[in-house]
């Protein structure tokens, strides 16, 4: 195992900022597939080998927890929702929210999935051929009001643009924070936190607004506010959750559920602009569903093609490019003792891009996940929704979202990029183009 002193990182500390996906990759080329950066008072593990993330995420999950600055930052905005908690507290959420993600609920996505799509589309068609626009937004944009609906019934799009525009606020704080680690701390009233706050409010604010409203209607609705509305604790002798626990799992799916979506649709379109071959298969695909309908849940049968698309988009862009741990005790990877309280970094980026598991690796290969092909890939060197019992619970959900979208655009547009030479990926919450995205909308 290589060990990579302070002394040895700061000739790379720019690059470190910049582009950490990069420079773990670079590192996982030179040192192989665990190496230690000791930084500071914490010894800090980079794993890169399926067998590893596999007993980090899986075998001996207990030992690990979810206690690290990446989940402690995003705390700061969506507390101890489904994302950052753990243990006992984190199981029984899990188990209570999982229904709202069951296969028969999954089936009926496409009603919430076609409306928001065609009032994009329609959007779309009103502007003049070869309009310019920026897709990272537009898809930021149909993901959100598609994950508001699914689950919340609101249609964020009317009826909270408030809700919106603090979660990306809020959003961009954690971005800052992340990328100035010796910021002055939260608590200190210089605008940037002023403005954190606000948007802290302005979340609360509107997310019991919702509770509100819901509650004042009386209507019960089984989707996940309802189920968590009605949810009772059997720990607590039977009491209900408080609103700051629903608050916490309302802001928590928002955000881990239409940033990660978008930027995966985001990147779809990024490569299939540049391999026009793909592009013309998918679109032969799409073209022989039965009618000119937006595609729908049964569709997905006929779209292994284009399923294929975005699980190598996901590959080669896992918008989740990092995942950290804690060690609570001590554990033993490859050999070598890890002590209690390090801390553990997967990067998804990196592990997908490792060339005893995938050849051509830098190559968008949609192929590699049709014919069964994907079945031969070891199920820790692919990992863009995670692994173990914190595997993303909207996985399924994504999927299903991610393909109608590229098949429903692809039925009637074809995107272009419009801008000249590589895109490249910040990585910021999830990995995100840098300036956005602007494509020329071409109708077919
Ligand atoms: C392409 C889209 C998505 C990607 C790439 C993605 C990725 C991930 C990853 C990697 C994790 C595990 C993090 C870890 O182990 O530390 C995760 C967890 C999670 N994701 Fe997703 N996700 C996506 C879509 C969604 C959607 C659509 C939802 C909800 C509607 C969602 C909700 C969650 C939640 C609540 C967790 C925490 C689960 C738990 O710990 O029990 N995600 N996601």
């Amino acid at each position: 195992m290589q060990i990579l002193s302070g002394k040895d990182l700061l000739p790379h500390l720019s690059k470190i900022r910049k582009d950490t996906p990069g420079f773990l990759l670079e590192c996982s080329r030179r040192y192989g597939d665990l190496v230690e950066f000791a930084v500071g008072g914490t010894r800090v593990f980079f794993i890169n080998h399926p067998d590893l993330i596999r007993r980090v995420l899986q075998d001996n999950h207990h030992n690990y927890s979810k206690d690290t600055i990446q989940y402690n930052t995003l705390a700061t905005i969506t507390g101890r929702g489904l994302l950052t908690s753990d243990g006992e507290e984190w199981l029984r959420h899990r188990r209570m929210e999982q229904p709202a993600f069951s296969r028969s609920r999954l089936a009926a996505l496409d009603q919430v999935i076609a409306p928001a799509l065609e009032a994009m589309l329609v959007r779309w068609g009103q502007q003049p051929e070869d309009a310019v626009v920026d897709i990272d937004r537009e898809m930021m944009a149909v993901t959100l009001e598609i994950v508001g609906q699914a689950l919340f019934s609101i249609d964020l799009r009317t009826d909270a643009p408030r809700l919106t525009q603090a979660v990306l606020t809020a959003l961009d704080h954690v971005i800052y924070r992340a990328q100035n680690p010796f910021a002055p701390p939260d608590w200190l009233p210089i605008p940037q936190n002023l403005s954190f706050r606000k948007a802290l409010r302005q979340l609360d604010r509107a997310v019991y607004e919702i509770l509100e409203s819901r509650r004042r209607s009386g209507e019960k609705r089984d989707d996940l506010l309802g189920m968590l509305m009605d949810a009772r604790d059997a720990e607590s002798g039977g009491s209900r959750l408080t609103d700051q626990q629903i608050r916490d799992e309302i802001i928590t799916l928002l955000i881990a559920g239409h940033e990660t979506v978008a930027s995966a649709l985001t990147w779809s379109w990024y490569l299939l602009a540049q391999h026009p071959e793909v592009w013309e298969e998918m679109r032969e695909e799409v073209s022989r569903l039965p009618d000119d309908r937006l595609p729908c849940y049964p569709d997905l049968e006929r779209l292994p093609f284009t399923a294929a698309v975005f699980s190598e988009a996901l590959r080669l862009y896992p918008p989740a490019w990092l995942i950290t741990r804690k060690a609570l005790g001590e554990d033993e990877l490859n050999g070598y003792k890890i002590p209690a309280g390090a801390l553990i970094v997967i990067s998804p980026y990196v592990i997908h891009r490792h060339p005893q598991y995938w050849e051509d690796a830098e190559e968008f290969l949609p192929q590699r996940f049709t014919g069964g092909r994907e079945r031969s890939i070891p199920r820790f060197a692919y990992i863009p929704f995670g692994g173990g019992p914190r595997l993303c619970i909207g996985n399924n959900f994504a999927m299903i979202e991610g393909v109608l979208i590229l098949a429903g655009i692809t039925q009637r547009y074809r995107l272009k990029l419009a801008v000249e030479g590589a895109v490249q990926a910040d990585p910021l919450v999830t990995l995100r183009p840098h300036h956005g995205l602007p494509m020329r909308l071409q109708k077919i």
